[in-house]
């Protein structure tokens, strides 16, 4: 009898150790399905891998390249159409070192050369995710538009092979602090601020992937779907070194400062990711990004300083210093302030502005064709609007207000938008030409230096961001 209920008892007790073994099972596979959710966010995965209106991580969003248009692919655990049936050692591969499972190089639209480095730690959380988290989403992949020879993917794996360094997880050098190591982690590995922030060179590979390569890392990119990510080193007047690190922490959790609104493909980034973030990873992001070091000036360029006449002037109805003084007036000052200085948090100040001087006058050019909308995030919730103005301004009234507004209130950029720069973007949705400029690398590079294929100028990886075409507009 007593042996029985010895041996019951111990029924018992095995049946609870296991319970709680079980439980302790559970809850720490949530724990690390709940990191790889947020690391998911880190990457903006859901950005790229989500077609507009479409179904969360199904793919099928359009990436326009010069030799055809590419779909992002299913990343949901669907085994016959998303990566369901990949292993880890499989999805490390993809994400990684930008080979799928079939063995073919990816498009390094995916940015596995940032992604390369991402911890063991964080990708384990990520497959967790994937293929525990996610709801699977029996929808196919797109085969991209692209015809044959152009179609083969073999040159891919020289490009990876050229261009795609050695997958190696993070490590900070000795002596960094903690938190700038984990900023830098962020921008550099699973964060890609670079696929943007970073000028692409002769083979459209990013030409630095972190500060080791020099002023030229996060020195701003050519223009994806016509918007120009410019600088973000300290630079004072075309980056980011008049913000103070808080600004630029509130910038990338809110989408807007006193001094800034988020707008085009950055307006994708805070509204997917970087809003997510915890407040402990924006301050050690804004902080590696003031600790970079300092970039040189360009000779004879002084600081921005705020230059009252272009107030003056228009104040007493004066708008004969410049063409596009009267159209300012008219149809800009009511929101942007005869002053150039916005209504802080609404409406941002054009005076001193780093995206209104950028050397490649893109962005803004095209902000003004097309209107856009300051995007509403948990933080700042009123979605804000810039009209349009294609229906409203001619093309040469449109050029005239960029000019004015590059030049006035001591802004100092070249007043070197045309009536036909305008008619392109109107029309075609044509990024500015800039060969004329001197700078013209972008236009100079080519896929051709290296492989058969005239994969042609003006790759720019660029997605057809949620942004890009405002529906709202
Ligand atoms: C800037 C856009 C972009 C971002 C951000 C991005 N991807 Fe991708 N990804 C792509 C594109 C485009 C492809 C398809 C490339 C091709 O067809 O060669 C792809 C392919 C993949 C593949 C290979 C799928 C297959 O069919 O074999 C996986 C896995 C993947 N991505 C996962 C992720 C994860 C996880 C993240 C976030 C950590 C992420 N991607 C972020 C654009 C992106
Ligand atoms: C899809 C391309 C893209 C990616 C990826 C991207 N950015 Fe941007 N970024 C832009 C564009 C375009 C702008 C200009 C529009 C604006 O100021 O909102 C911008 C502007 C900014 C600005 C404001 C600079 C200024 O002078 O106004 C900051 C700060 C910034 N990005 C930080 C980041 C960080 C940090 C990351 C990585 C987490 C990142 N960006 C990733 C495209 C991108
Ligand atoms: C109804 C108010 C309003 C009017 C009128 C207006 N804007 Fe804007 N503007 C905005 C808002 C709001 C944003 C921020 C949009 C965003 O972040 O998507 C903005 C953004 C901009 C930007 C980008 C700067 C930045 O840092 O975000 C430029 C350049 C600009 N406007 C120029 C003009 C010009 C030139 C005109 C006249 C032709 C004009 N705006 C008329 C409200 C207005």
């Amino acid at each position: 009898m007593i042996k029985g209920l010895k041996t019951a008892l111990g029924a018992v007790t095995v049946g609870l150790l296991a319970g709680t073994t079980l439980a302790h099972a559970q809850s720490t596979d949530d724990e690390l399905v709940k990191k790889g959710a947020y690391v998911a966010r880190l990457g903006d995965c859901v950005a790229c891998h989500t077609a507009l209106h479409g179904q969360v991580y199904a793919g099928g969003l359009s990436i326009q390249t010069p030799i055809g248009t590419i779909y992002s692919t299913n990343i949901t655990p669907d085994p016959t159409n998303g990566i369901g049936s990949y292993t880890f050692e499989e999805f490390d591969e993809a994400l990684r070192h930008g080979i799928r499972k079939d063995g073919s190089t990816l498009y390094p639209a995916m940015p596995y050369p940032s992604f390369a480095r991402m911890t063991q730690d964080d990708m384990k959380a990520l497959y967790a995710y994937f293929m525990h988290g996610v709801k699977p989403v029996a929808q196919p992949n797109k085969a991209p538009g692209i015809s044959w020879p152009l179609s083969m993917r073999w040159p891919l794996a020289i490009w990876r092979s050229v261009f795609a360094p050695a997958p190696k997880a993070f490590v900070p050098a000795a002596g960094t602090d903690a938190e700038i190591a984990r900023g830098e982690y962020l921008v550099t590995g699973p964060g890609h601020c670079g696929a943007c922030h970073t000028p692409r060179g002769f083979g459209m590979q990013e030409k630095a992937l972190d500060a080791s390569g020099g002023p030229v890392f996060l020195a701003g990119g050519a223009p994806i779907d016509n918007w120009v990510a410019p600088s973000l080193r300290n630079d004072p007047v075309e980056g980011i070194g008049s913000w103070p690190e808080e600004e630029v922490y509130q910038f990338l959790k809110s989408g807007r400062t006193d001094h800034a609104a988020v707008f085009g493909g950055m307006a994708d980034v805070v509204g997917w990711s970087t809003q997510y973030f915890t407040d402990a990873d924006l301050h050690a992001m804004a902080k590696y990004l003031k600790a970079l070091p300092p970039v040189p000036v360009p000779p004879g360029r002084s600081a921005y300083t705020y230059d009252a006449s272009t107030a003056q002037a228009l104040d007493s109805n004066n708008t004969s210093g410049a063409p596009g003084a009267s159209v300012y007036v008219e149809q800009c000052a009511i929101c942007h302030r005869n002053d150039g200085g916005g209504v802080a948090r609404m409406f941002p100040p054009l005076a001193g502005n780093p995206v209104v001087v950028s050397a490649d006058p893109t962005s803004i050019a095209h902000i003004i064709v097309a209107g856009a909308v300051l995007p509403p995030t948990n933080w700042a919730p009123s979605a804000v609007a810039m009209p349009g103005y294609k229906s409203v301004l001619s093309d040469q009234q449109m050029a005239d207000v960029v000019n004015f507004i590059r030049t006035s209130w001591g802004n100092k950029a070249p007043a070197n938008v045309t009536a036909a720069d305008i008619q392109k973007l109107r029309v075609d949705h044509a990024p500015i030409s800039t060969a004329s400029w001197g700078f013209g690398s972008a236009d100079a590079a080519t896929w051709g230096v290296y492989h058969p294929q005239p994969y042609g100028a003006g790759w720019t990886f660029s997605p057809q961001t949620h942004t890009g075409e405002d529906a709202a507009q």
